[in-house]
């Protein structure tokens, strides 16, 4: 049987046959981040994923499924527009395997970023906020099963790195940070778990993130996490989060917060 590894390294192969090589850093543009791209740089060419090896079908609306090379002045970046979500069905495997494959593609910086409901009143609906560390309440980890060795057990202090994170806040001032809860979904959260996940330590909460930012460290790559906070969570307001809100919200900021990321990747 394939092992994560040895998938991932068939399908760094086939990027670098398809997109080229010299890749610096991954990007993962999550739902609303569509936009951000074009404020990336310039792409150059884009695949599907579905045409490299390990990669299933994301049917959420709103994610691309796209992995392209974008030239960030003398940078470039292997972006990927729309995630695998374990929501759709999928293994903790499958969710990480475009970060592996980042890393095989000879990536050393994974940029994370989603789609969040925010815990802070005072966070702004469409504004980014710096992942600080995350609360993994998926139930799973990339690490888990037969094929990894003693390295499995991955340390977790500053994975989300403390030097990426000045850069953004160099970058972008103003930028608050905050802790992102990693949940299964797809339901959005009750109050009473909102209220759980403040007394937890949470500042976002969110559908995906936290499996990736594992395997990255895992795979040795230093992180950065963006949110973007599409809606205030649930129980905050009067209406209840909605799929269209955090789309529509994406769609909004999206340059904005496309700006601030390539005003990290200047830095790096
Ligand atoms: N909860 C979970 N995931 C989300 C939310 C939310 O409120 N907003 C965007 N993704």
């Amino acid at each position: 049987m394939t092992n994560a590894r040895q998938l991932a390294a068939e399908a760094a192969a086939q990027i670098a046959d398809r997109l080229g090589g010299g890749f610096d850093a991954t990007v993962v543009l999550g739902t609303g981040w569509d936009d951000a791209v074009a404020e990336l740089g310039e792409l150059e060419k884009q695949i599907s994923t579905t045409e490299l090896a390990g990669f299933p079908a994301s049917r959420v609306e709103g994610h691309g499924g796209t992995v392209g090379a974008v030239a960030a002045g003398d940078r470039r970046l292997l972006v990927y527009r729309g995630r695998v979500h374990l929501y759709e069905g999928n293994s903790a495997a499958a969710v990480t395997h475009g970060v592996r494959t980042a890393a095989a593609a000879g990536c050393g910086v994974a940029v994370l970023t989603n789609a969040a409901g925010g815990l802070q009143p005072h966070y702004r609906v469409g504004g980014p906020v710096l992942i600080s560390d995350q609360i993994n309440l998926t139930g799973t980890s990339p690490t888990e099963g037969t094929e990894w060795g003693t390295d499995r057990f991955v340390n977790l202090v500053d994975a989300y790195s403390p030097r990426l994170r000045a850069l953004a806040a160099d970058t972008s001032p103003a930028t608050p940070e905050g802790v992102y809860a990693g949940l299964r979904g797809p339901h959005f959260e009750t109050p009473a778990e909102i209220q759980m996940l403040r007394n937890m330590g949470a500042d976002l909460v969110g559908m995906s993130t936290v499996l990736e930012a594992i395997a990255a460290r895992h795979c040795g790559l230093e992180v950065l996490g963006v949110s973007l906070v599409t809606n205030l969570a649930a129980g905050m307001t009067d209406e209840g989060p909605s799929h269209q809100e955090v789309l529509d919200a994406g769609a909004a900021s999206g340059m904005a917060v496309g700006r601030l990321l390539r005003g990290v990747i200047d830095r790096l």
